[in-house]
């Protein structure tokens, strides 16, 4: 039964690398709009959507990241992100910061979600990230990053999408058809 969404679905996979092409404006805004228009309890939409293209940002949040690990003495983590140089963006040429009021997690979690099979389906390379809430919870650097993202009053950090153009080789990851149950 070909369908291009479940295409997507079994086609997307965690991108770590990306080509320094840019991702043009309308498929950019496409897919913040993807994010919006996910399913939210109460229909409260809580996700804010914010879109940042600057490598020079997205650099300072990476070293403020690393820094907050180091600063928690969390070798193992600090050692992996090394192997990465830093790279918690991978050097994605777009970056979809989901701020979110109210606690509201799991609907950033469904709207990144959203971004990503959107991605998928367009020929794009994406990945969720949750390291950097650890610069906009921590309360010695979060008004600093809430401020500089633009967070409206009361948001919080959700998760974020990178995406842009794949650099990598990979597959998606194996599925257990094991975990499903049927009961009835
Ligand atoms: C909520 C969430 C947060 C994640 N945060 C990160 C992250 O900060 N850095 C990272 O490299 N991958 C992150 N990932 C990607 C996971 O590592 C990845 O989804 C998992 O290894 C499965 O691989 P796949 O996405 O290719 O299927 C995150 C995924 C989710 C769902």
């Amino acid at each position: 039964m070909p369908n291009s969404t479940i295409d997507a679905i079994f086609a997307r996979r965690s991108v770590r690398a990306y080509t320094a092409q840019k991702v043009d404006d309308e498929t950019i805004d496409l897919l913040a709009k993807t994010a919006l228009a996910a399913p939210s309890g109460n229909n409260f939409q809580p996700v804010n959507v914010i879109v940042v293209q600057n490598s020079a940002l997205i650099r300072e949040a990476e070293e403020a990241i690393t820094a907050y690990f180091v600063k928690k003495g969390e070798t193992a983590l600090v050692d992996r992100l090394k192997s990465r140089n830093n790279k918690i963006f991978y050097d994605a040429p777009v970056s979809f910061f989901l701020a979110v009021k109210d606690n509201s997690h799991t609907d950033a979690g469904i709207a990144a979600e959203n971004i990503t099979i959107a991605a998928a389906s367009l020929g794009l390379g994406s990945i969720i990230l949750g390291l950097p809430g650890v610069i906009f919870s921590d309360p010695e650097t979060a008004a600093y990053w809430k401020a500089k993202l633009g967070f409206p009053a009361g948001y919080e950090y959700g998760l974020a999408v990178a995406a842009g153009y794949t650099a990598d080789t990979g597959k998606p990851h194996d599925i257990d058809p094991k975990k499903i149950s049927y009961i009835g």
